[in-house]
């Protein structure tokens, strides 16, 4: 595997390859990779020639400082669960290599960042869609791979390659769970064994969600017993919605037919976690 640190080393290797006609994918990451990281991975190695993943700890995308310095950094390991997935290039770069100064462009999602995280993390989309700019200027990726896990940030990347009319295919990559249901997440690496067990508790309350939905119970009737199961197992809520999985925009009745997303964000013992299922009411 390559490994790269500089952009203009990476590029010269990227171009090499361009110029024969091989295709790029993209995988950015913010590093502690886990096998949802290895998923998207994969899906980029079986349509690319060349599969590319970053690992930045994005400072502008962090609102909460200490989230930022508790933010599971493991370089090492990282890097030997990429060889091992054959992966062909790493690009790690430091901060001093993207942000030459402090940037003065920020980002505005119209209504795609005011609910959810975007409510809760204000900054966080606008440091997100920096971010992913200037990875896709700096590789030119042909695709670019992201996970269904972080639902709002998917469709925040799509409204930017449409709306900045970047030259790249996205795809958006199922969640990829323990085996108790648990969403994989870097954060994870951050709980206690207990926290760890009661964490589950996000993925029961969402399953428990779309099972009263299917059977017919209305909104807020199933945003009452979500927010009652997380309480009950000493989780914070922050959010729980019901939304358009397009748009984000909440549902609150009439259904039937439709395709829904049910987003959670609770925290853990002082650990964020966020969870989603998407599925079609008929
Ligand atoms: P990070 O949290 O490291 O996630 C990198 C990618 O992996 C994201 O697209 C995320 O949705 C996906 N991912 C995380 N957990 C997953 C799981 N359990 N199953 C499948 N995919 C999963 O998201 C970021 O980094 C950053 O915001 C980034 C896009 C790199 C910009 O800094």
């Amino acid at each position: 595997m390559e490994i790269y640190r500089d952009i203009a080393p990476l590029q010269q290797y990227l171009n090499e390859h361009k110029f024969h006609g091989k295709k790029i994918g993209l995988v950015p990451t913010m590093g502690a990779l886990h096998s949802g990281h290895l998923s998207l991975i994969q899906a980029s190695q079986s349509d690319n020639d060349i599969t590319v993943c970053s690992i930045y700890v994005n400072p502008t995308q962090f609102n909460n400082s200490q989230d930022l310095e508790k933010y599971p950094r493991n370089l090492d390991q990282d890097i030997s669960l990429l060889r091992e997935a054959g992966c062909h290039v790493l690009f790690c770069p430091d901060d001093s290599e993207i942000y030459t100064e402090q940037p003065k462009i920020s980002f505005n999602f119209a209504g795609l960042d005011q609910v959810m995280e975007g409510k809760f993390r204000p900054g966080h989309f606008s440091g997100v869609g920096l971010i992913v700019s200037k990875l896709f200027n700096i590789v030119a990726p042909h695709r670019a791979y992201f996970g269904q896990k972080d639902l709002q940030q998917y469709l925040i990347i799509k409204q930017l390659v449409k709306d900045l009319s970047y030259g790249v295919q996205l795809k958006c990559i199922p969640i990829m769970r323990e085996a108790d249901g648990m969403a994989m997440s870097s954060r994870n690496r951050r709980l206690t064994e207990e926290g760890r067990t009661r964490a589950v508790i996000l993925y029961r309350a969402l399953s428990e969600a779309q099972k009263m939905l299917k059977a017919g119970a209305d909104v807020p009737q199933v945003k009452n017993e979500v927010a009652g199961i997380i309480k009950q197992a000493g989780v914070e809520l922050e959010y729980f919605e019901i939304v358009n999985p397009e748009t984000l925009e909440l549902m609150e009745n009439n259904l039937i037919g439709k395709n829904v997303a049910l987003c959670v964000a609770g925290y853990v013992d002082g650990v964020r976690l966020i969870d989603n299922v998407i599925f079609n009411l008929e």
